[in-house]
């Protein structure tokens, strides 16, 4: 385990079976839809390419640069697109697929411009869900594991741009930030 990580919340294991189980049931609900996984950078990288290996449909799948954080530890609630869509997703079933919903600001945000946008459905496959952390009601339709109001970082999700890379998440020891 790395210095900077108090626990390990979700091993490698238990990532794998989580994207296992989560693309089963994509394949099922989204039979005779027309799909299409949006990921959000960057912290959906891990996640959208393990989940997207184990959905078995024909799909495809475009990117979108929206951040909240600033560096920090806290969401500063001010969403912005640093890069957007490369293609329409009008009348298309948006699946967005995210690390992390803790807040919701970014994902309420990103539906309601989707919706704005045409598309047919919009739903979220989050990795992971902070509910106490939310300032919007908001519960994703897709669910890998609910957390406890804790910094998490790994496996995509950073500190100041590092522990994307750990292969786990964990919680990151409080002195990391706290020195800072
Ligand atoms: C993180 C995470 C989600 C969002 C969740 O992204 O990837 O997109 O925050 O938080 P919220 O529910 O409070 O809005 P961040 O803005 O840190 O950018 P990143 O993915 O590039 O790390």
């Amino acid at each position: 385990m790395h210095k900077d990580i108090a626990q390990i919340l979700v091993n490698e294991q238990e990532i794998k079976d989580i994207c296992v189980s989560m693309g089963n049931q994509i394949t099922k609900d989204y039979q005779n839809k027309n799909l299409i996984l949006v990921g959000l950078l960057k912290g959906c990288v891990p996640f959208i390419s393990d989940l997207s290996r184990n959905i078995d449909l024909k799909f495809d799948m475009a990117y979108m640069s929206v951040a909240s954080y600033h560096g920090g530890i806290a969401s500063s609630g001010d969403v912005k697109i640093k890069m957007d869509l490369d293609i329409s997703i009008k009348g298309r079933d948006v699946l967005i697929v995210e690390d992390i919903v803790d807040t919701a600001n970014t994902i309420v945000t990103i539906m309601e411009l989707f919706k704005h946008r045409g598309a047919n459905t919009v739903k979220i496959a989050t990795l992971l869900d902070k509910p106490e952390g939310r300032l919007k009601p908001y519960q994703p339709e897709y669910v890998g594991r609910v957390i406890p109001k804790a910094f998490v970082v790994g496996y995509g999700l950073d500190y100041d741009e590092y522990y994307r890379n750990l292969p786990y998440v964990g919680i990151l020891k409080p002195e990391v930030y706290n020195t800072k």
